[in-house]
């Protein structure tokens, strides 16, 4: 990867790159859209990844190259501003534009990036290029940022350069990741612990819907409106909640449900989601892989009957393989409606279930069914 990285830049820049990284997409176990409220959360970073190779320029100039799609962007230091379609340059300009806010004199650079992270699979593969750039960019201009300013850095790109108000988990997964361990995270304080992750004959199966439905962005901004709601039907009555990880069911149904019947079965899907987090982490913790799994069916029900960012393609993977005995958990994961279902499998099982569900969904949905099998690797990193 590295020398033909190195190649793709000379030709393409007629220079060497100063620095190559590889920041990775990542999952989550379980803990979904618990970041934005305060909860905590299970990533962990994958073997699928973005790498950019990265040189910096005298001039004021910035010349980036997508090789997989082919597509050349240009523009200088002093004309950073988001691109009007969402799309790869974003990710990266928007890195870029954090060192600005932070006073620090940017150089112009050139720039070239390739990933094997399936875009809009719900494995994160924007914050993988975020938090690449970030990184490739405080190691040249040495900056000395710490990883976790690092991790704020690329979250805010995310939200400045690509209009999604995430959370912090997938940024923290990409660049905090560390191979065969899952990261126990608490979203207020950033506070994480390292949980080991090795699961004796089980993998971890991703199956992607291969859709991305077009309200994900727009559903996504919504939930966490919604969510703020029920913070400010309570506040008046417990002035010292901040977010729903301060609020007890008892709060909720006396201030939320007569209030508000949306708001109040949203808000109540991330309590039960944080206490499900926490049931999970002991039975991880005690090695019981059944019960973990059965949590995350848990969490996909919350996900598609309260909090309602499933799809029927998501529903259609996680519904065929519920009565299977060889599969011990599955969910829609990420921010929903289309991506990926993670699934915990036992290993011999993967090639007859993958043989069955693909042509399965094939004919139901007409769409592709694509299948990874994730292991979990280390954060983002210099090559
Ligand atoms: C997306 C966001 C994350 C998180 C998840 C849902 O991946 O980027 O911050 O909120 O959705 O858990």
């Amino acid at each position: 990867m590295k020398n033909e990285l190195t190649r793709l830049f000379i030709d393409q820049f007629q220079v060497s790159p100063d620095v190559i990284v590889r920041s990775p997409g990542r999952v989550n176990i379980i803990g979904e859209h618990a970041d934005y409220n305060n909860g905590f959360v299970l990533p962990a970073a994958i073997d699928k990844a973005a790498y950019i190779a990265l040189s910096l320029r005298e001039d004021d100039e910035i010349h980036l190259t997508a090789v997989d799609l082919k597509e050349n962007f240009s523009t200088t230091i002093h004309h950073l501003k988001p691109i009007g379609d969402v799309s790869w340059p974003n990710y990266i300009l928007g890195g870029a534009a954090q060192f600005i806010k932070k006073k620090i004199s940017l150089k112009g650079f050139n720039l070239l990036l390739t990933s094997n992270v399936p875009i809009g699979a719900g494995l994160s593969s924007s914050a993988a290029v975020e938090c690449a750039t970030v990184f490739a960019l405080n190691h040249l201009l040495k900056t000395g940022f710490s990883r976790i300013e690092m991790v704020n850095m690329a979250q805010k790109a995310e939200h400045e350069y690509a209009g999604v108000m995430c959370g912090i988990m997938d940024q923290f997964a990409s660049m905090m990741g560390k191979a065969s361990q899952v990261i126990k995270l608490d979203c207020r304080s950033l506070d994480y612990q390292y949980v080991p992750f090795k699961l004796d004959g089980i993998k971890i199966l991703l199956l992607n819907t291969n859709v991305k439905h077009s309200l994900a962005s727009s559903e996504y901004n919504t939930r966490r409106e919604e969510c703020e709601k029920a913070i400010k039907l309570i506040k008046p009555h417990h002035p010292s909640v901040e977010s729903l990880r301060d609020v007890t069911m008892e709060m909720l149904d006396q201030y939320v449900l007569p209030a508000d019947e949306l708001v109040y079965r949203r808000s109540r899907f991330v309590i039960d989601e944080m206490e499900r987090l926490n049931d999970a982490c002991n039975y991880l913790e005690q090695n019981d892989i059944a019960s973990l799994g059965e949590c995350m069916f848990e969490t996909h029900e919350g996900l598609s009957k309260q909090y309602e960012v499933s799809c029927k393609e998501l529903d259609f993977l996680v519904d065929y393989v519920k009565d299977n005995p060889e599969v011990l958990g599955a969910r829609m994961m990420g921010g929903g409606f289309g991506g990926c279902t993670i699934n915990l499998v036992q290993e011999d099982a993967i090639a007859r279930l993958v043989s069955e569900i693909k042509p399965a969904y094939e004919a139901a949905m007409n769409l592709p069914l694509d299948f990874y099998i994730a292991s979990i690797e280390n954060g983002t990193e210099i090559m």
